[in-house]
């Protein structure tokens, strides 16, 4: 009951229009029309907490925002929040500082790949990792995820393959420079499990190939999953690891980039920070004020939005395969994000689009931008009052009723 009265907050629907909101404000040119609601890119329609919020007011009312630098103070609420969420120690000197996740991943592709050479990727997913490694001039292997009874599953045998076999064969070309992961997986919604891992880390640490884990989702976990930090495995894994992420996803801050990597490795992280001064800023003032509120007093808020989501997650869920039952969703672990296989609709890229756009006049991500084994879906992100998420799901089935 309690609960529920806390939840209330985020059935409260908040006018973005006129904020510069990608995601409301830019509906035309990215869909072509302004009448569709917004159910794409992956923030939330919701205020952050008021302790975020407060902090900011605070920090605006001093007036002084010359240049700024994280501290101990940062650093030691960063080590609190993996230590007492995830169970994993970190030390402070690990942690270093951006403005945003994807520079962050460009940057680092940049610096650890030589034009020409592999990152393995696996897709779908989130699209600006394919152009964070293509604009650098380095090469993406795809090592495609596997759909198996409505559940996503990493391919080893490809990615043993992708890497250069141990049969004492001549490799035709060099082992992979890196692999990036997404843990919890935007778009397919997986949480991956400590032994899904630790596959993937056996095979990396053998042929020397640095994993990158973007974990911005790692604080949008559903009830019955887990979520375990990749470095936070073993040692060995950990020196071979550069963990980013950020309390934006969490805390619906997207438009105050503040960063966090986490490189237990000392060359590893000199080479990163090397490479970090020269093109990155550090977190803005009011970015650094967000991310600190976040980690010292935005627990309880988190709680409270989760169950919310969770709420969310489930109802989605629900009413595609109810209501929609020609589109399968894949039910998430982690993240806000509904990713339907429309597969079944038997439409091409271009009448998929039509449908959801001028049918249904909901913008979502299609699934052909997640890379190979996206066509033919569409990502809903439900971090949405209820209201929003029922008045969405109800023009995409009213346009799919339309089809018949
Ligand atoms: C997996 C993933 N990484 C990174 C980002 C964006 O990070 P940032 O805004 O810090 O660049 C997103 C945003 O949707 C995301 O889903």
């Amino acid at each position: 009951m309690k609960e529920k009265m806390a939840n209330k907050q985020f059935d409260e629907r908040v006018d973005r229009t006129g904020t510069n909101s990608v995601k409301w404000d830019y509906r035309e040119e990215i869909f072509g029309r302004s009448d569709v609601l917004p159910m794409w890119v992956a923030d939330s329609d919701w205020p952050t907490s008021r302790s975020v919020i407060d902090a900011i007011i605070e920090r605006a009312e001093h007036g002084v925002f010359g240049y700024t630098k994280p501290g101990e103070e940062t650093d030691e609420l960063v080590v609190n929040w993996w230590e007492k969420r995830y169970d994993w120690e970190v030390d402070p000197s690990w942690i270093v500082y951006t403005n945003g996740v994807v520079p962050t991943l460009s940057m680092v592709i940049d610096s650890f790949a030589r034009p020409g050479e592999g990152v393995v990727l696996q897709p779908p997913v989130y699209y600006p990792f394919f152009t964070s490694v293509e604009r650098g001039g380095s090469r993406v292997l795809n090592n495609e995820l596997k759909l198996e009874n409505g559940k996503y599953k990493m391919d080893y045998e490809n990615l043993r393959e992708l890497c250069g076999q141990n049969d004492g064969s001549i490799p035709s070309s060099p082992p992979p420079a890196m692999m990036v992961i997404c843990n919890p997986h935007n778009p397919v919604g997986r949480v991956w499990r400590k032994e899904e891992l630790e596959l993937l880390a056996d095979i990396c640490l053998e042929k020397d190939v640095l994993m990158v884990s973007d974990d911005i989702h790692a604080e949008f976990i559903y009830e019955g999953h887990s979520y375990s930090p990749l470095a936070s495995l073993s040692d060995e894994i950990a020196h071979n690891s550069i963990t980013l992420t950020s309390p934006s996803k969490a805390f619906n801050t997207a438009g105050l980039p503040a960063s966090v990597a986490i490189i237990p490795d000392e060359t590893v992280r000199n080479r990163f920070e090397v490479a970090r001064n020269k093109v990155l800023k550090k977190p803005s003032v009011f970015g650094l004020e967000a991310l600190k509120a976040a980690y010292r007093d935005g627990e309880k808020w988190l709680g409270e939005q989760l169950a919310y989501l969770q709420e969310n997650m489930e109802f989605s869920y629900s009413f595609v395969k109810e209501q929609i039952p020609l589109v399968k969703p894949i039910k998430p672990e982690g993240t806000t994000l509904l990713w339907l296989d429309c597969r079944p609709l038997g439409l091409t890229k271009g009448e998929l689009e039509d449908l959801v756009v001028n049918e249904a006049r909901v913008g979502l991500d299609f699934g052909h931008w997640f890379g190979p084994g996206g066509d033919g879906f569409v990502r809903l992100n439900y971090a949405c009052p209820r209201e929003t998420l029922e008045e969405g799901l109800e023009r995409i089935s009213r346009a799919v009723i339309s089809l018949t």
